[in-house]
């Protein structure tokens, strides 16, 4: 089977993270978490001590980092420097600095440049992030845009983490505002991106209607 490339972009608690997983697990795709690498990131900032506010030295970290991630949907590991930083890479002190890791362009530069060529190493592979149909693959074979009422979106990620409804809502706002006014790269639908809004989908319907987006592209 020849090279494909989806990607899948939305806002946090869309569905991207699951739907991205069983999509490549589905159709024997590689699948590569880009938020993943941006909180990995942000975690070698964090144990650096830098100012997050000084562009610079979160700049020169990143580009220090022995940053290592799998591309097997099934199940992928995430190492900073040979630490495996899979579980503190979600937790709340990640999760509260990585957009303005995020919004620094060199940052982003690094990031993209390493994506690029994951992608074209693998060849048929599910890319998730918020900039991968508008930046990193704009040649992508299927874009899709993933979309859910904020009160779904908070639903479920809370869900996932632990925490309660409300304080989710808000960290979410907050990041999807950080996220889509950024000057670099902003979390924005490419013109070409198919729209879902998953609100009242399961995630076994939103995998049936990509796959069949897929097979309609031949
Ligand atoms: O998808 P996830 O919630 O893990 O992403 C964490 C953060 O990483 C996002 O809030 C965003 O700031 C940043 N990100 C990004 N570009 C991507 C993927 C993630 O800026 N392609």
């Amino acid at each position: 089977t020849g090279r494909c490339v989806v990607a899948v972009d939305g806002p946090s608690g869309s569905g991207k993270s699951t739907v991205s997983r069983r999509l490549a697990a589905g159709i024997g795709a590689r699948y590569l978490d880009t938020g993943a690498m941006y909180r990995a990131i942000t975690w070698a900032v964090l144990r650096s001590g830098v100012d997050l506010t000084d562009a610079e030295s979160v700049a020169k970290v990143a580009g220090e980092v022995d940053l290592r991630i799998g591309t097997d949907p099934q199940g992928y590991g995430v190492t900073a420097d040979g630490v495996n930083v899979d579980a503190e890479i979600r937790g709340p002190e990640v999760t509260g600095a990585v957009s303005a890791v995020a919004a620094v362009p060199a940052v982003r530069a690094l990031l993209v440049a390493r994506q690029r060529q994951m992608i074209a190493n693998a060849g048929r592979i599910v890319v998730e992030g918020r900039d991968i149909g508008s930046v990193v693959a704009p040649d992508a074979d299927l874009k899709v845009y993933l979309t859910a009422s904020e009160a779904a979106r908070a639903r479920r990620r809370s869900a996932e983490d632990a925490v309660d409804v409300a304080a989710t809502a808000a960290d979410l706002a907050r990041r999807d505002k950080l996220d889509s006014t950024r000057k670099v790269n902003p979390l924005q639908q490419a013109p070409d991106a198919v729209e879902l809004d998953t609100t009242e989908l399961g995630i076994d319907e939103v995998v049936a209607e990509l796959r069949e987006l897929l097979t309609e592209r031949g």
